[in-house]
């Protein structure tokens, strides 16, 4: 059985949904999933914890961390990731935010990938209409991006090939 930490904030709505739906995706045969609130409680030790981590971030302020996350980055400043997978998800709106799309989810995958942690589960940017976005390298998103507010429809099957993908990629 290997064990997954999934952190993203249980107060936002939309990025909670797709946390649900990846949760409930795995083969809980194979993997046990252990959700973890991001707030002001998150501690080093709670993401230290997990050697397989999913990140869920939407983007906020035009191009920026929720507050939420913000608020994590100095204790992340100090990890040694190293060991550490990491896939992150990563919400955004690709209409109203065409160039800055999903944007958070490049700035937490530095930071992980600066301290040492492997990034998994990159995805085409296929199907997607935008002007520019920092979650992008060499073509390809460094993980998932859900645009809940435009492409809804595509979100559930979007996830689940992600998390096919994971299964093989932990
Ligand atoms: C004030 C505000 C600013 C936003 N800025 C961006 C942005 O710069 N880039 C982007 O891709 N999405 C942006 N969005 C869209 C959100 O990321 C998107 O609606 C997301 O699904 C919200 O998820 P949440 O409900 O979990 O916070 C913004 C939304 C709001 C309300």
């Amino acid at each position: 059985m290997k064990k997954i930490g999934l952190f993203y904030s249980f107060a936002t709505d939309k990025t909670k949904r797709c946390a649900n739906k990846i949760e409930e995706s795995f083969n809980s045969k194979k993997f046990e999933v252990v959700a973890i609130d991001v707030n002001e409680t998150l501690t080093e030790e709670q993401f230290l914890e997990f050697d397989n981590i999913i990140v869920g971030v939407a983007t906020w302020f035009d191009g920026e961390l929720p507050f939420y996350w913000d608020e994590f980055v100095p204790a992340l400043e100090d990890m040694d990731l190293s060991k550490k997978r990491i896939a992150i998800f990563g919400l955004g709106d690709q209409v109203t935010a065409s160039e800055n799309f999903a944007d958070a989810m490049g700035i937490l995958g530095d930071l992980f990938e600066e301290r040492g942690a492997k990034l998994i589960g990159h995805t085409a940017t296929d199907g997607y209409i935008f002007e520019g976005s920092e979650a992008v390298r060499d073509n390809k998103f460094i993980g998932l991006a859900l645009d809940l507010d435009n492409q809804n429809k595509l979100t559930n099957e979007r996830i689940e090939a992600w998390v096919k993908q994971l299964e093989k990629e932990f």
